[in-house]
């Protein structure tokens, strides 16, 4: 090694540090602010593999995540059913509002506590989506079927505590849903199945109509708060990018063409969100709807990824990068040495150093949900 490669070592191992302490700070703001937070009583999630912690290592699918090099940097590194290879954003809020958990467990694993179910579970089935034919081609756990298990969790919760205790826990819950790029790039891309019967406006106002069918499913079962996410730049996830560049393995960028999509949606989406909302605060008092972006933290870290410490935004980590997801990223890929430089894990699936950096921007949510 010459000396100015040990400079260099020098001044990176410095960098290391620096970026060290700053992060051990920003570790105790977040634990001290969520000392007193005690006012979500319970967190409940629904929705795909953004937020599923291992629901489909119970069902029979090939969509499945619960072998390495997944889990690579969980707790035990532990291939939990996560896709990706640390924890979730829902895993961090969970901890995060002060419900004693670390991570958020799946409601399928069956030897869950009372008290594991008051404080929260996740439904959420990897594949899933609001159309009701996205689950149908991947053989996973629908939106409304999830919607089932909560009503079982909550009789569940009503055997042992009461009818009225558990109304006041649900009262008192939050509700996460997030769902919606398995019907587009999966359903209405790439295969495409739905793209025969829905023009691509006729397919947005489809999806959000389910989303709301959904939101009042839940409402229906007491849900006062409910947070739902927006999608991610479509354009961007390493798949995407594989699947519709002329040259793929030179030349890789963002798509803007299906990143405008999912800005189109999700602006749909905010749009209906309000409209909902003025109609439920007619009600005393008015259940809360809150949207979630996940496009904007995610577009942020690809478009400035040394303000965050990533320096790979086009391909995930795992195998070539390009294409691997769920059973094509496995044991016998070549995983990158430092997972925590990418933006993606898998060729769809963020980091859980990316899906930190999305908590981190939901925050303020979060406060105002603990707070209200
Ligand atoms: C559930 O608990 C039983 C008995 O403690 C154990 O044998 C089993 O492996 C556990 N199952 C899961 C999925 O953790
Ligand atoms: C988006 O652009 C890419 C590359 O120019 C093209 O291959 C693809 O067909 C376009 N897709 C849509 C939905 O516009």
């Amino acid at each position: 090694m010459g000396t100015s490669d040990s400079h260099y070592s020098l001044l990176s191992l410095s960098l290391i540090f620096i970026l060290l302490i700053m992060l051990c700070f920003k570790a105790n703001v977040v634990a001290a602010s969520a000392l007193n937070n005690n006012k979500i009583s319970g967190f409940y999630v629904f929705g795909d593999s953004t937020v599923d912690p291992g629901n489909n290592n119970y069902i029979k699918t090939t969509f499945k995540s619960n072998f390495p090099p997944y889990g690579r940097d969980f707790p035990n590194q532990v291939p939990t059913g996560r896709f990706t290879n640390g924890m979730l954003s829902t895993d961090y809020i969970a901890s995060y509002t002060g419900l004693k958990k670390e991570v958020l467990p799946p409601y399928l694993d069956p030897n869950l506590s009372t008290q594991e179910l008051m404080t929260g579970v996740s439904f959420a089935s990897a594949g899933s989506g609001f159309d009701p034919l996205t689950p149908t081609i991947t053989n996973v756990i629908p939106i409304e079927k999830q919607l089932e298990y909560f009503k079982e969790c909550k009789r569940k919760m009503e055997v042992v505590v009461g009818k009225e205790r558990t109304e006041n826990h649900i009262k008192k819950a939050a509700f996460f849903i997030s769902a919606g790029t398995n019907d587009f790039v999966l359903n209405y891309f790439i295969l495409p199945i739905q793209r025969k019967s829905f023009t691509l406006l006729a397919y947005q106002q489809f999806l959000i109509q389910h989303v709301k069918q959904f939101i009042q499913g839940l409402l229906e079962e007491g849900a006062e708060r409910i947070v739902i996410a927006g999608v991610p730049p479509f354009g961007c996830l390493p798949m995407m990018i594989t699947l519709n560049s002329p040259n793929t393995f030179l030349q890789r960028h963002c798509l803007t063409n299906y990143s405008s999509i999912a800005r189109d949606y999700n602006q749909l989406l905010q749009h209906e969100l309000h409209l909902m909302q003025l109609n439920l605060n007619l009600i005393n008092p008015p259940p809360k709807l809150y949207y979630a972006d996940i496009y904007g933290p995610l577009a942020g870290m690809i478009q400035a990824p040394q303000q965050f410490g990533f320096d790979e935004v086009s391909s995930g980590c795992c195998g070539s990068g390009l294409i691997e997801a769920s059973f094509l990223c496995n044991k016998i890929s070549n995983v990158c040495t430092d997972p925590s430089k990418y933006v993606f894990w898998d060729s769809i699936h963020p980091t859980g150093r990316a899906y930190y950096h999305i908590f981190m921007a939901s925050l303020p949510i979060i406060d105002s949900i603990i707070n209200s």
